[in-house]
């Protein structure tokens, strides 16, 4: 079961929010309805589930309803209608209290604006929630230290918020909000208003600590770049309706709307094009016991110059290339076995495809995929990095700017060249 369970949510503002819906079942525009009623649709029929442990990115314009969603979720703003679940438990239903309890204990929010307490200290800023929750003085105090120590601001507990960077401020809204230890981050934009390079800085950081946390996080931005750097999943928002929902890779190969597509137009795609996707099955696989003659007629067979060795359990065991392999069989060797080259580039099926550059830059061998098991799931000619990266720029950017040395073009490297061509193979 989904941790957080959204049913067709409206949000209008304004005072006869029936009429306003009415007048948009019958097809009317949220621009239309402004004009003529002065309500504004903020949300429209939002439908969506976030799963435990998962950062949920919602993306949208300014003024797509991005904060206005996070915030029914807590009901600092109250729905027109529909349904907000958390583990099944109706978020609608709850009574003052049971509001209360939920926004201090289950669910934390961290503002775009930081929104500190300027006369309190870094300290008692982190501790507040405890401090509301009746957390003795002690107790609150040793579990902000622990949290500012973790978020990097040791030595500042005493300090005032004017006296930090927007960038630390944001780190003690972040340790404020964790303190509480909610299930449930709400992130509105909490990036936003930070210059870049902090603002890189502190999605590494986030994405680190959540590593170690598996906090359920929702989080808001207008960036694409950074949905897709933090999210597990990302829900797009135009006019108050969701768009796509999918993950980062969904959103680039598969956009839904043109408006989607619009959106991702310029992203490099390489970044989040894992290699799952762009590898192909190894032409020439061979058992490890097989012999030179078996292993040199496979190459021939397939066109190629090396064969990928695998035992019983298709475990990945190295590569025999075909200078060795002729060795062998000039030895008279029954097997490959000491002529095998294990010392091959691996990768893992979820890596991402524009981490392999250097790699591609320098094997002269494809790239071999070993998942966790150690099987072999494919392989990776270095063109088939090369290509999808520059498929992934979308003219926008030659392959020559993805860094590569330029030293050694993939027509140099014909066996790569033809692996990508035929990407039809014999099942492993
Ligand atoms: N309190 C409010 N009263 C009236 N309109 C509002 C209010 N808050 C937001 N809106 C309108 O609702 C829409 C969504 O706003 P918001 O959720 O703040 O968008 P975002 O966070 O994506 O920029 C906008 O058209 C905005 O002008
Ligand atoms: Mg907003």
């Amino acid at each position: 079961m989904a941790q957080v369970e959204v049913r067709n949510l409206y949000k209008v503002f304004g005072s006869n929010s029936n009429r306003a819906i009415q007048l948009l079942e019958q097809g009317m525009s949220k621009q239309e309805i402004m004009e003529k009623t002065g309500h504004t649709i903020a949300l429209q029929d939002v439908t969506l589930e976030v799963e435990r442990g998962e950062i949920f990115v919602v993306m949208g314009l300014s003024g797509s309803g991005k904060s206005t969603f996070i915030r029914c979720l807590n009901r600092l703003i109250e729905p027109t209608s529909g349904e907000i679940r958390l583990d099944d438990e109706d978020v609608l239903q709850l009574d003052k209290e049971g509001l209360r309890q939920l926004r201090l204990h289950r669910m934390s929010m961290v503002f775009q604006r930081f929104s500190l307490f300027p006369h309190r200290s870094v300290l008692d800023n982190i501790a507040f929630g405890l401090e509301v929750q009746g957390v003795k003085k002690g107790q609150r105090q040793e579990a902000a230290m622990r949290w500012l120590d973790i978020v990097g601001l040791k030595g500042w507990e005493n300090s005032y918020p004017d006296q930090l960077s927007g960038g630390m401020q944001q780190r003690v809204g972040l340790a404020r909000a964790l303190t509480t230890d909610p299930e449930i981050l709400l992130m509105d934009e909490p990036f936003s208003a930070l210059d870049p390079l902090i603002r890189r800085e502190m999605q590494e950081e986030l994405l680190n600590l959540q590593a170690k946390l598996r906090k359920t996080i929702i989080f808001i931005t207008h960036d694409l770049d950074e949905a897709l750097h933090l999210g597990d999943r990302i829900a797009i928002l135009k006019d108050g309706l969701v768009v796509q929902v999918g993950t980062p890779e969904d959103i680039l190969t598969h956009p839904a709307t043109d408006y989607v597509a619009e959106f991702t137009r310029d992203v490099n795609r390489s970044r989040v094009i894992s290699v799952e996707s762009a590898m192909i099955r190894p032409r020439a696989l061979a058992s490890r016991h097989s012999g030179p003659q078996v292993a040199l007629k496979l190459m021939q067979q397939e066109g190629v110059s090396s064969a990928y060795l695998v035992d019983q359990n298709r475990h990945f065991v190295g590569i025999i290339t075909l200078d060795d392999a002729l060795a062998a069989a000039r030895d008279g060797a029954k097997t490959l076995q000491s002529y095998i080259t294990t010392d091959v580039p691996r990768t893992s099926p979820d890596a991402v495809l524009s981490d392999l550059l250097p790699i591609a830059a320098e094997t002269a061998v494809p790239i071999a995929v070993v998942d966790e098991e150690g099987v072999l799931a494919g392989i990776l000619p270095r063109v088939s990095v090369i290509a999808a990266l520059a498929a992934g720029a979308n003219g926008n950017s030659s392959p020559a700017s993805f860094s590569m040395n330029g030293s050694r073009a993939p027509e140099t490297q014909p066996d790569a060249e033809s692996e990508a061509e035929k990407a039809v193979v014999p099942e492993l």
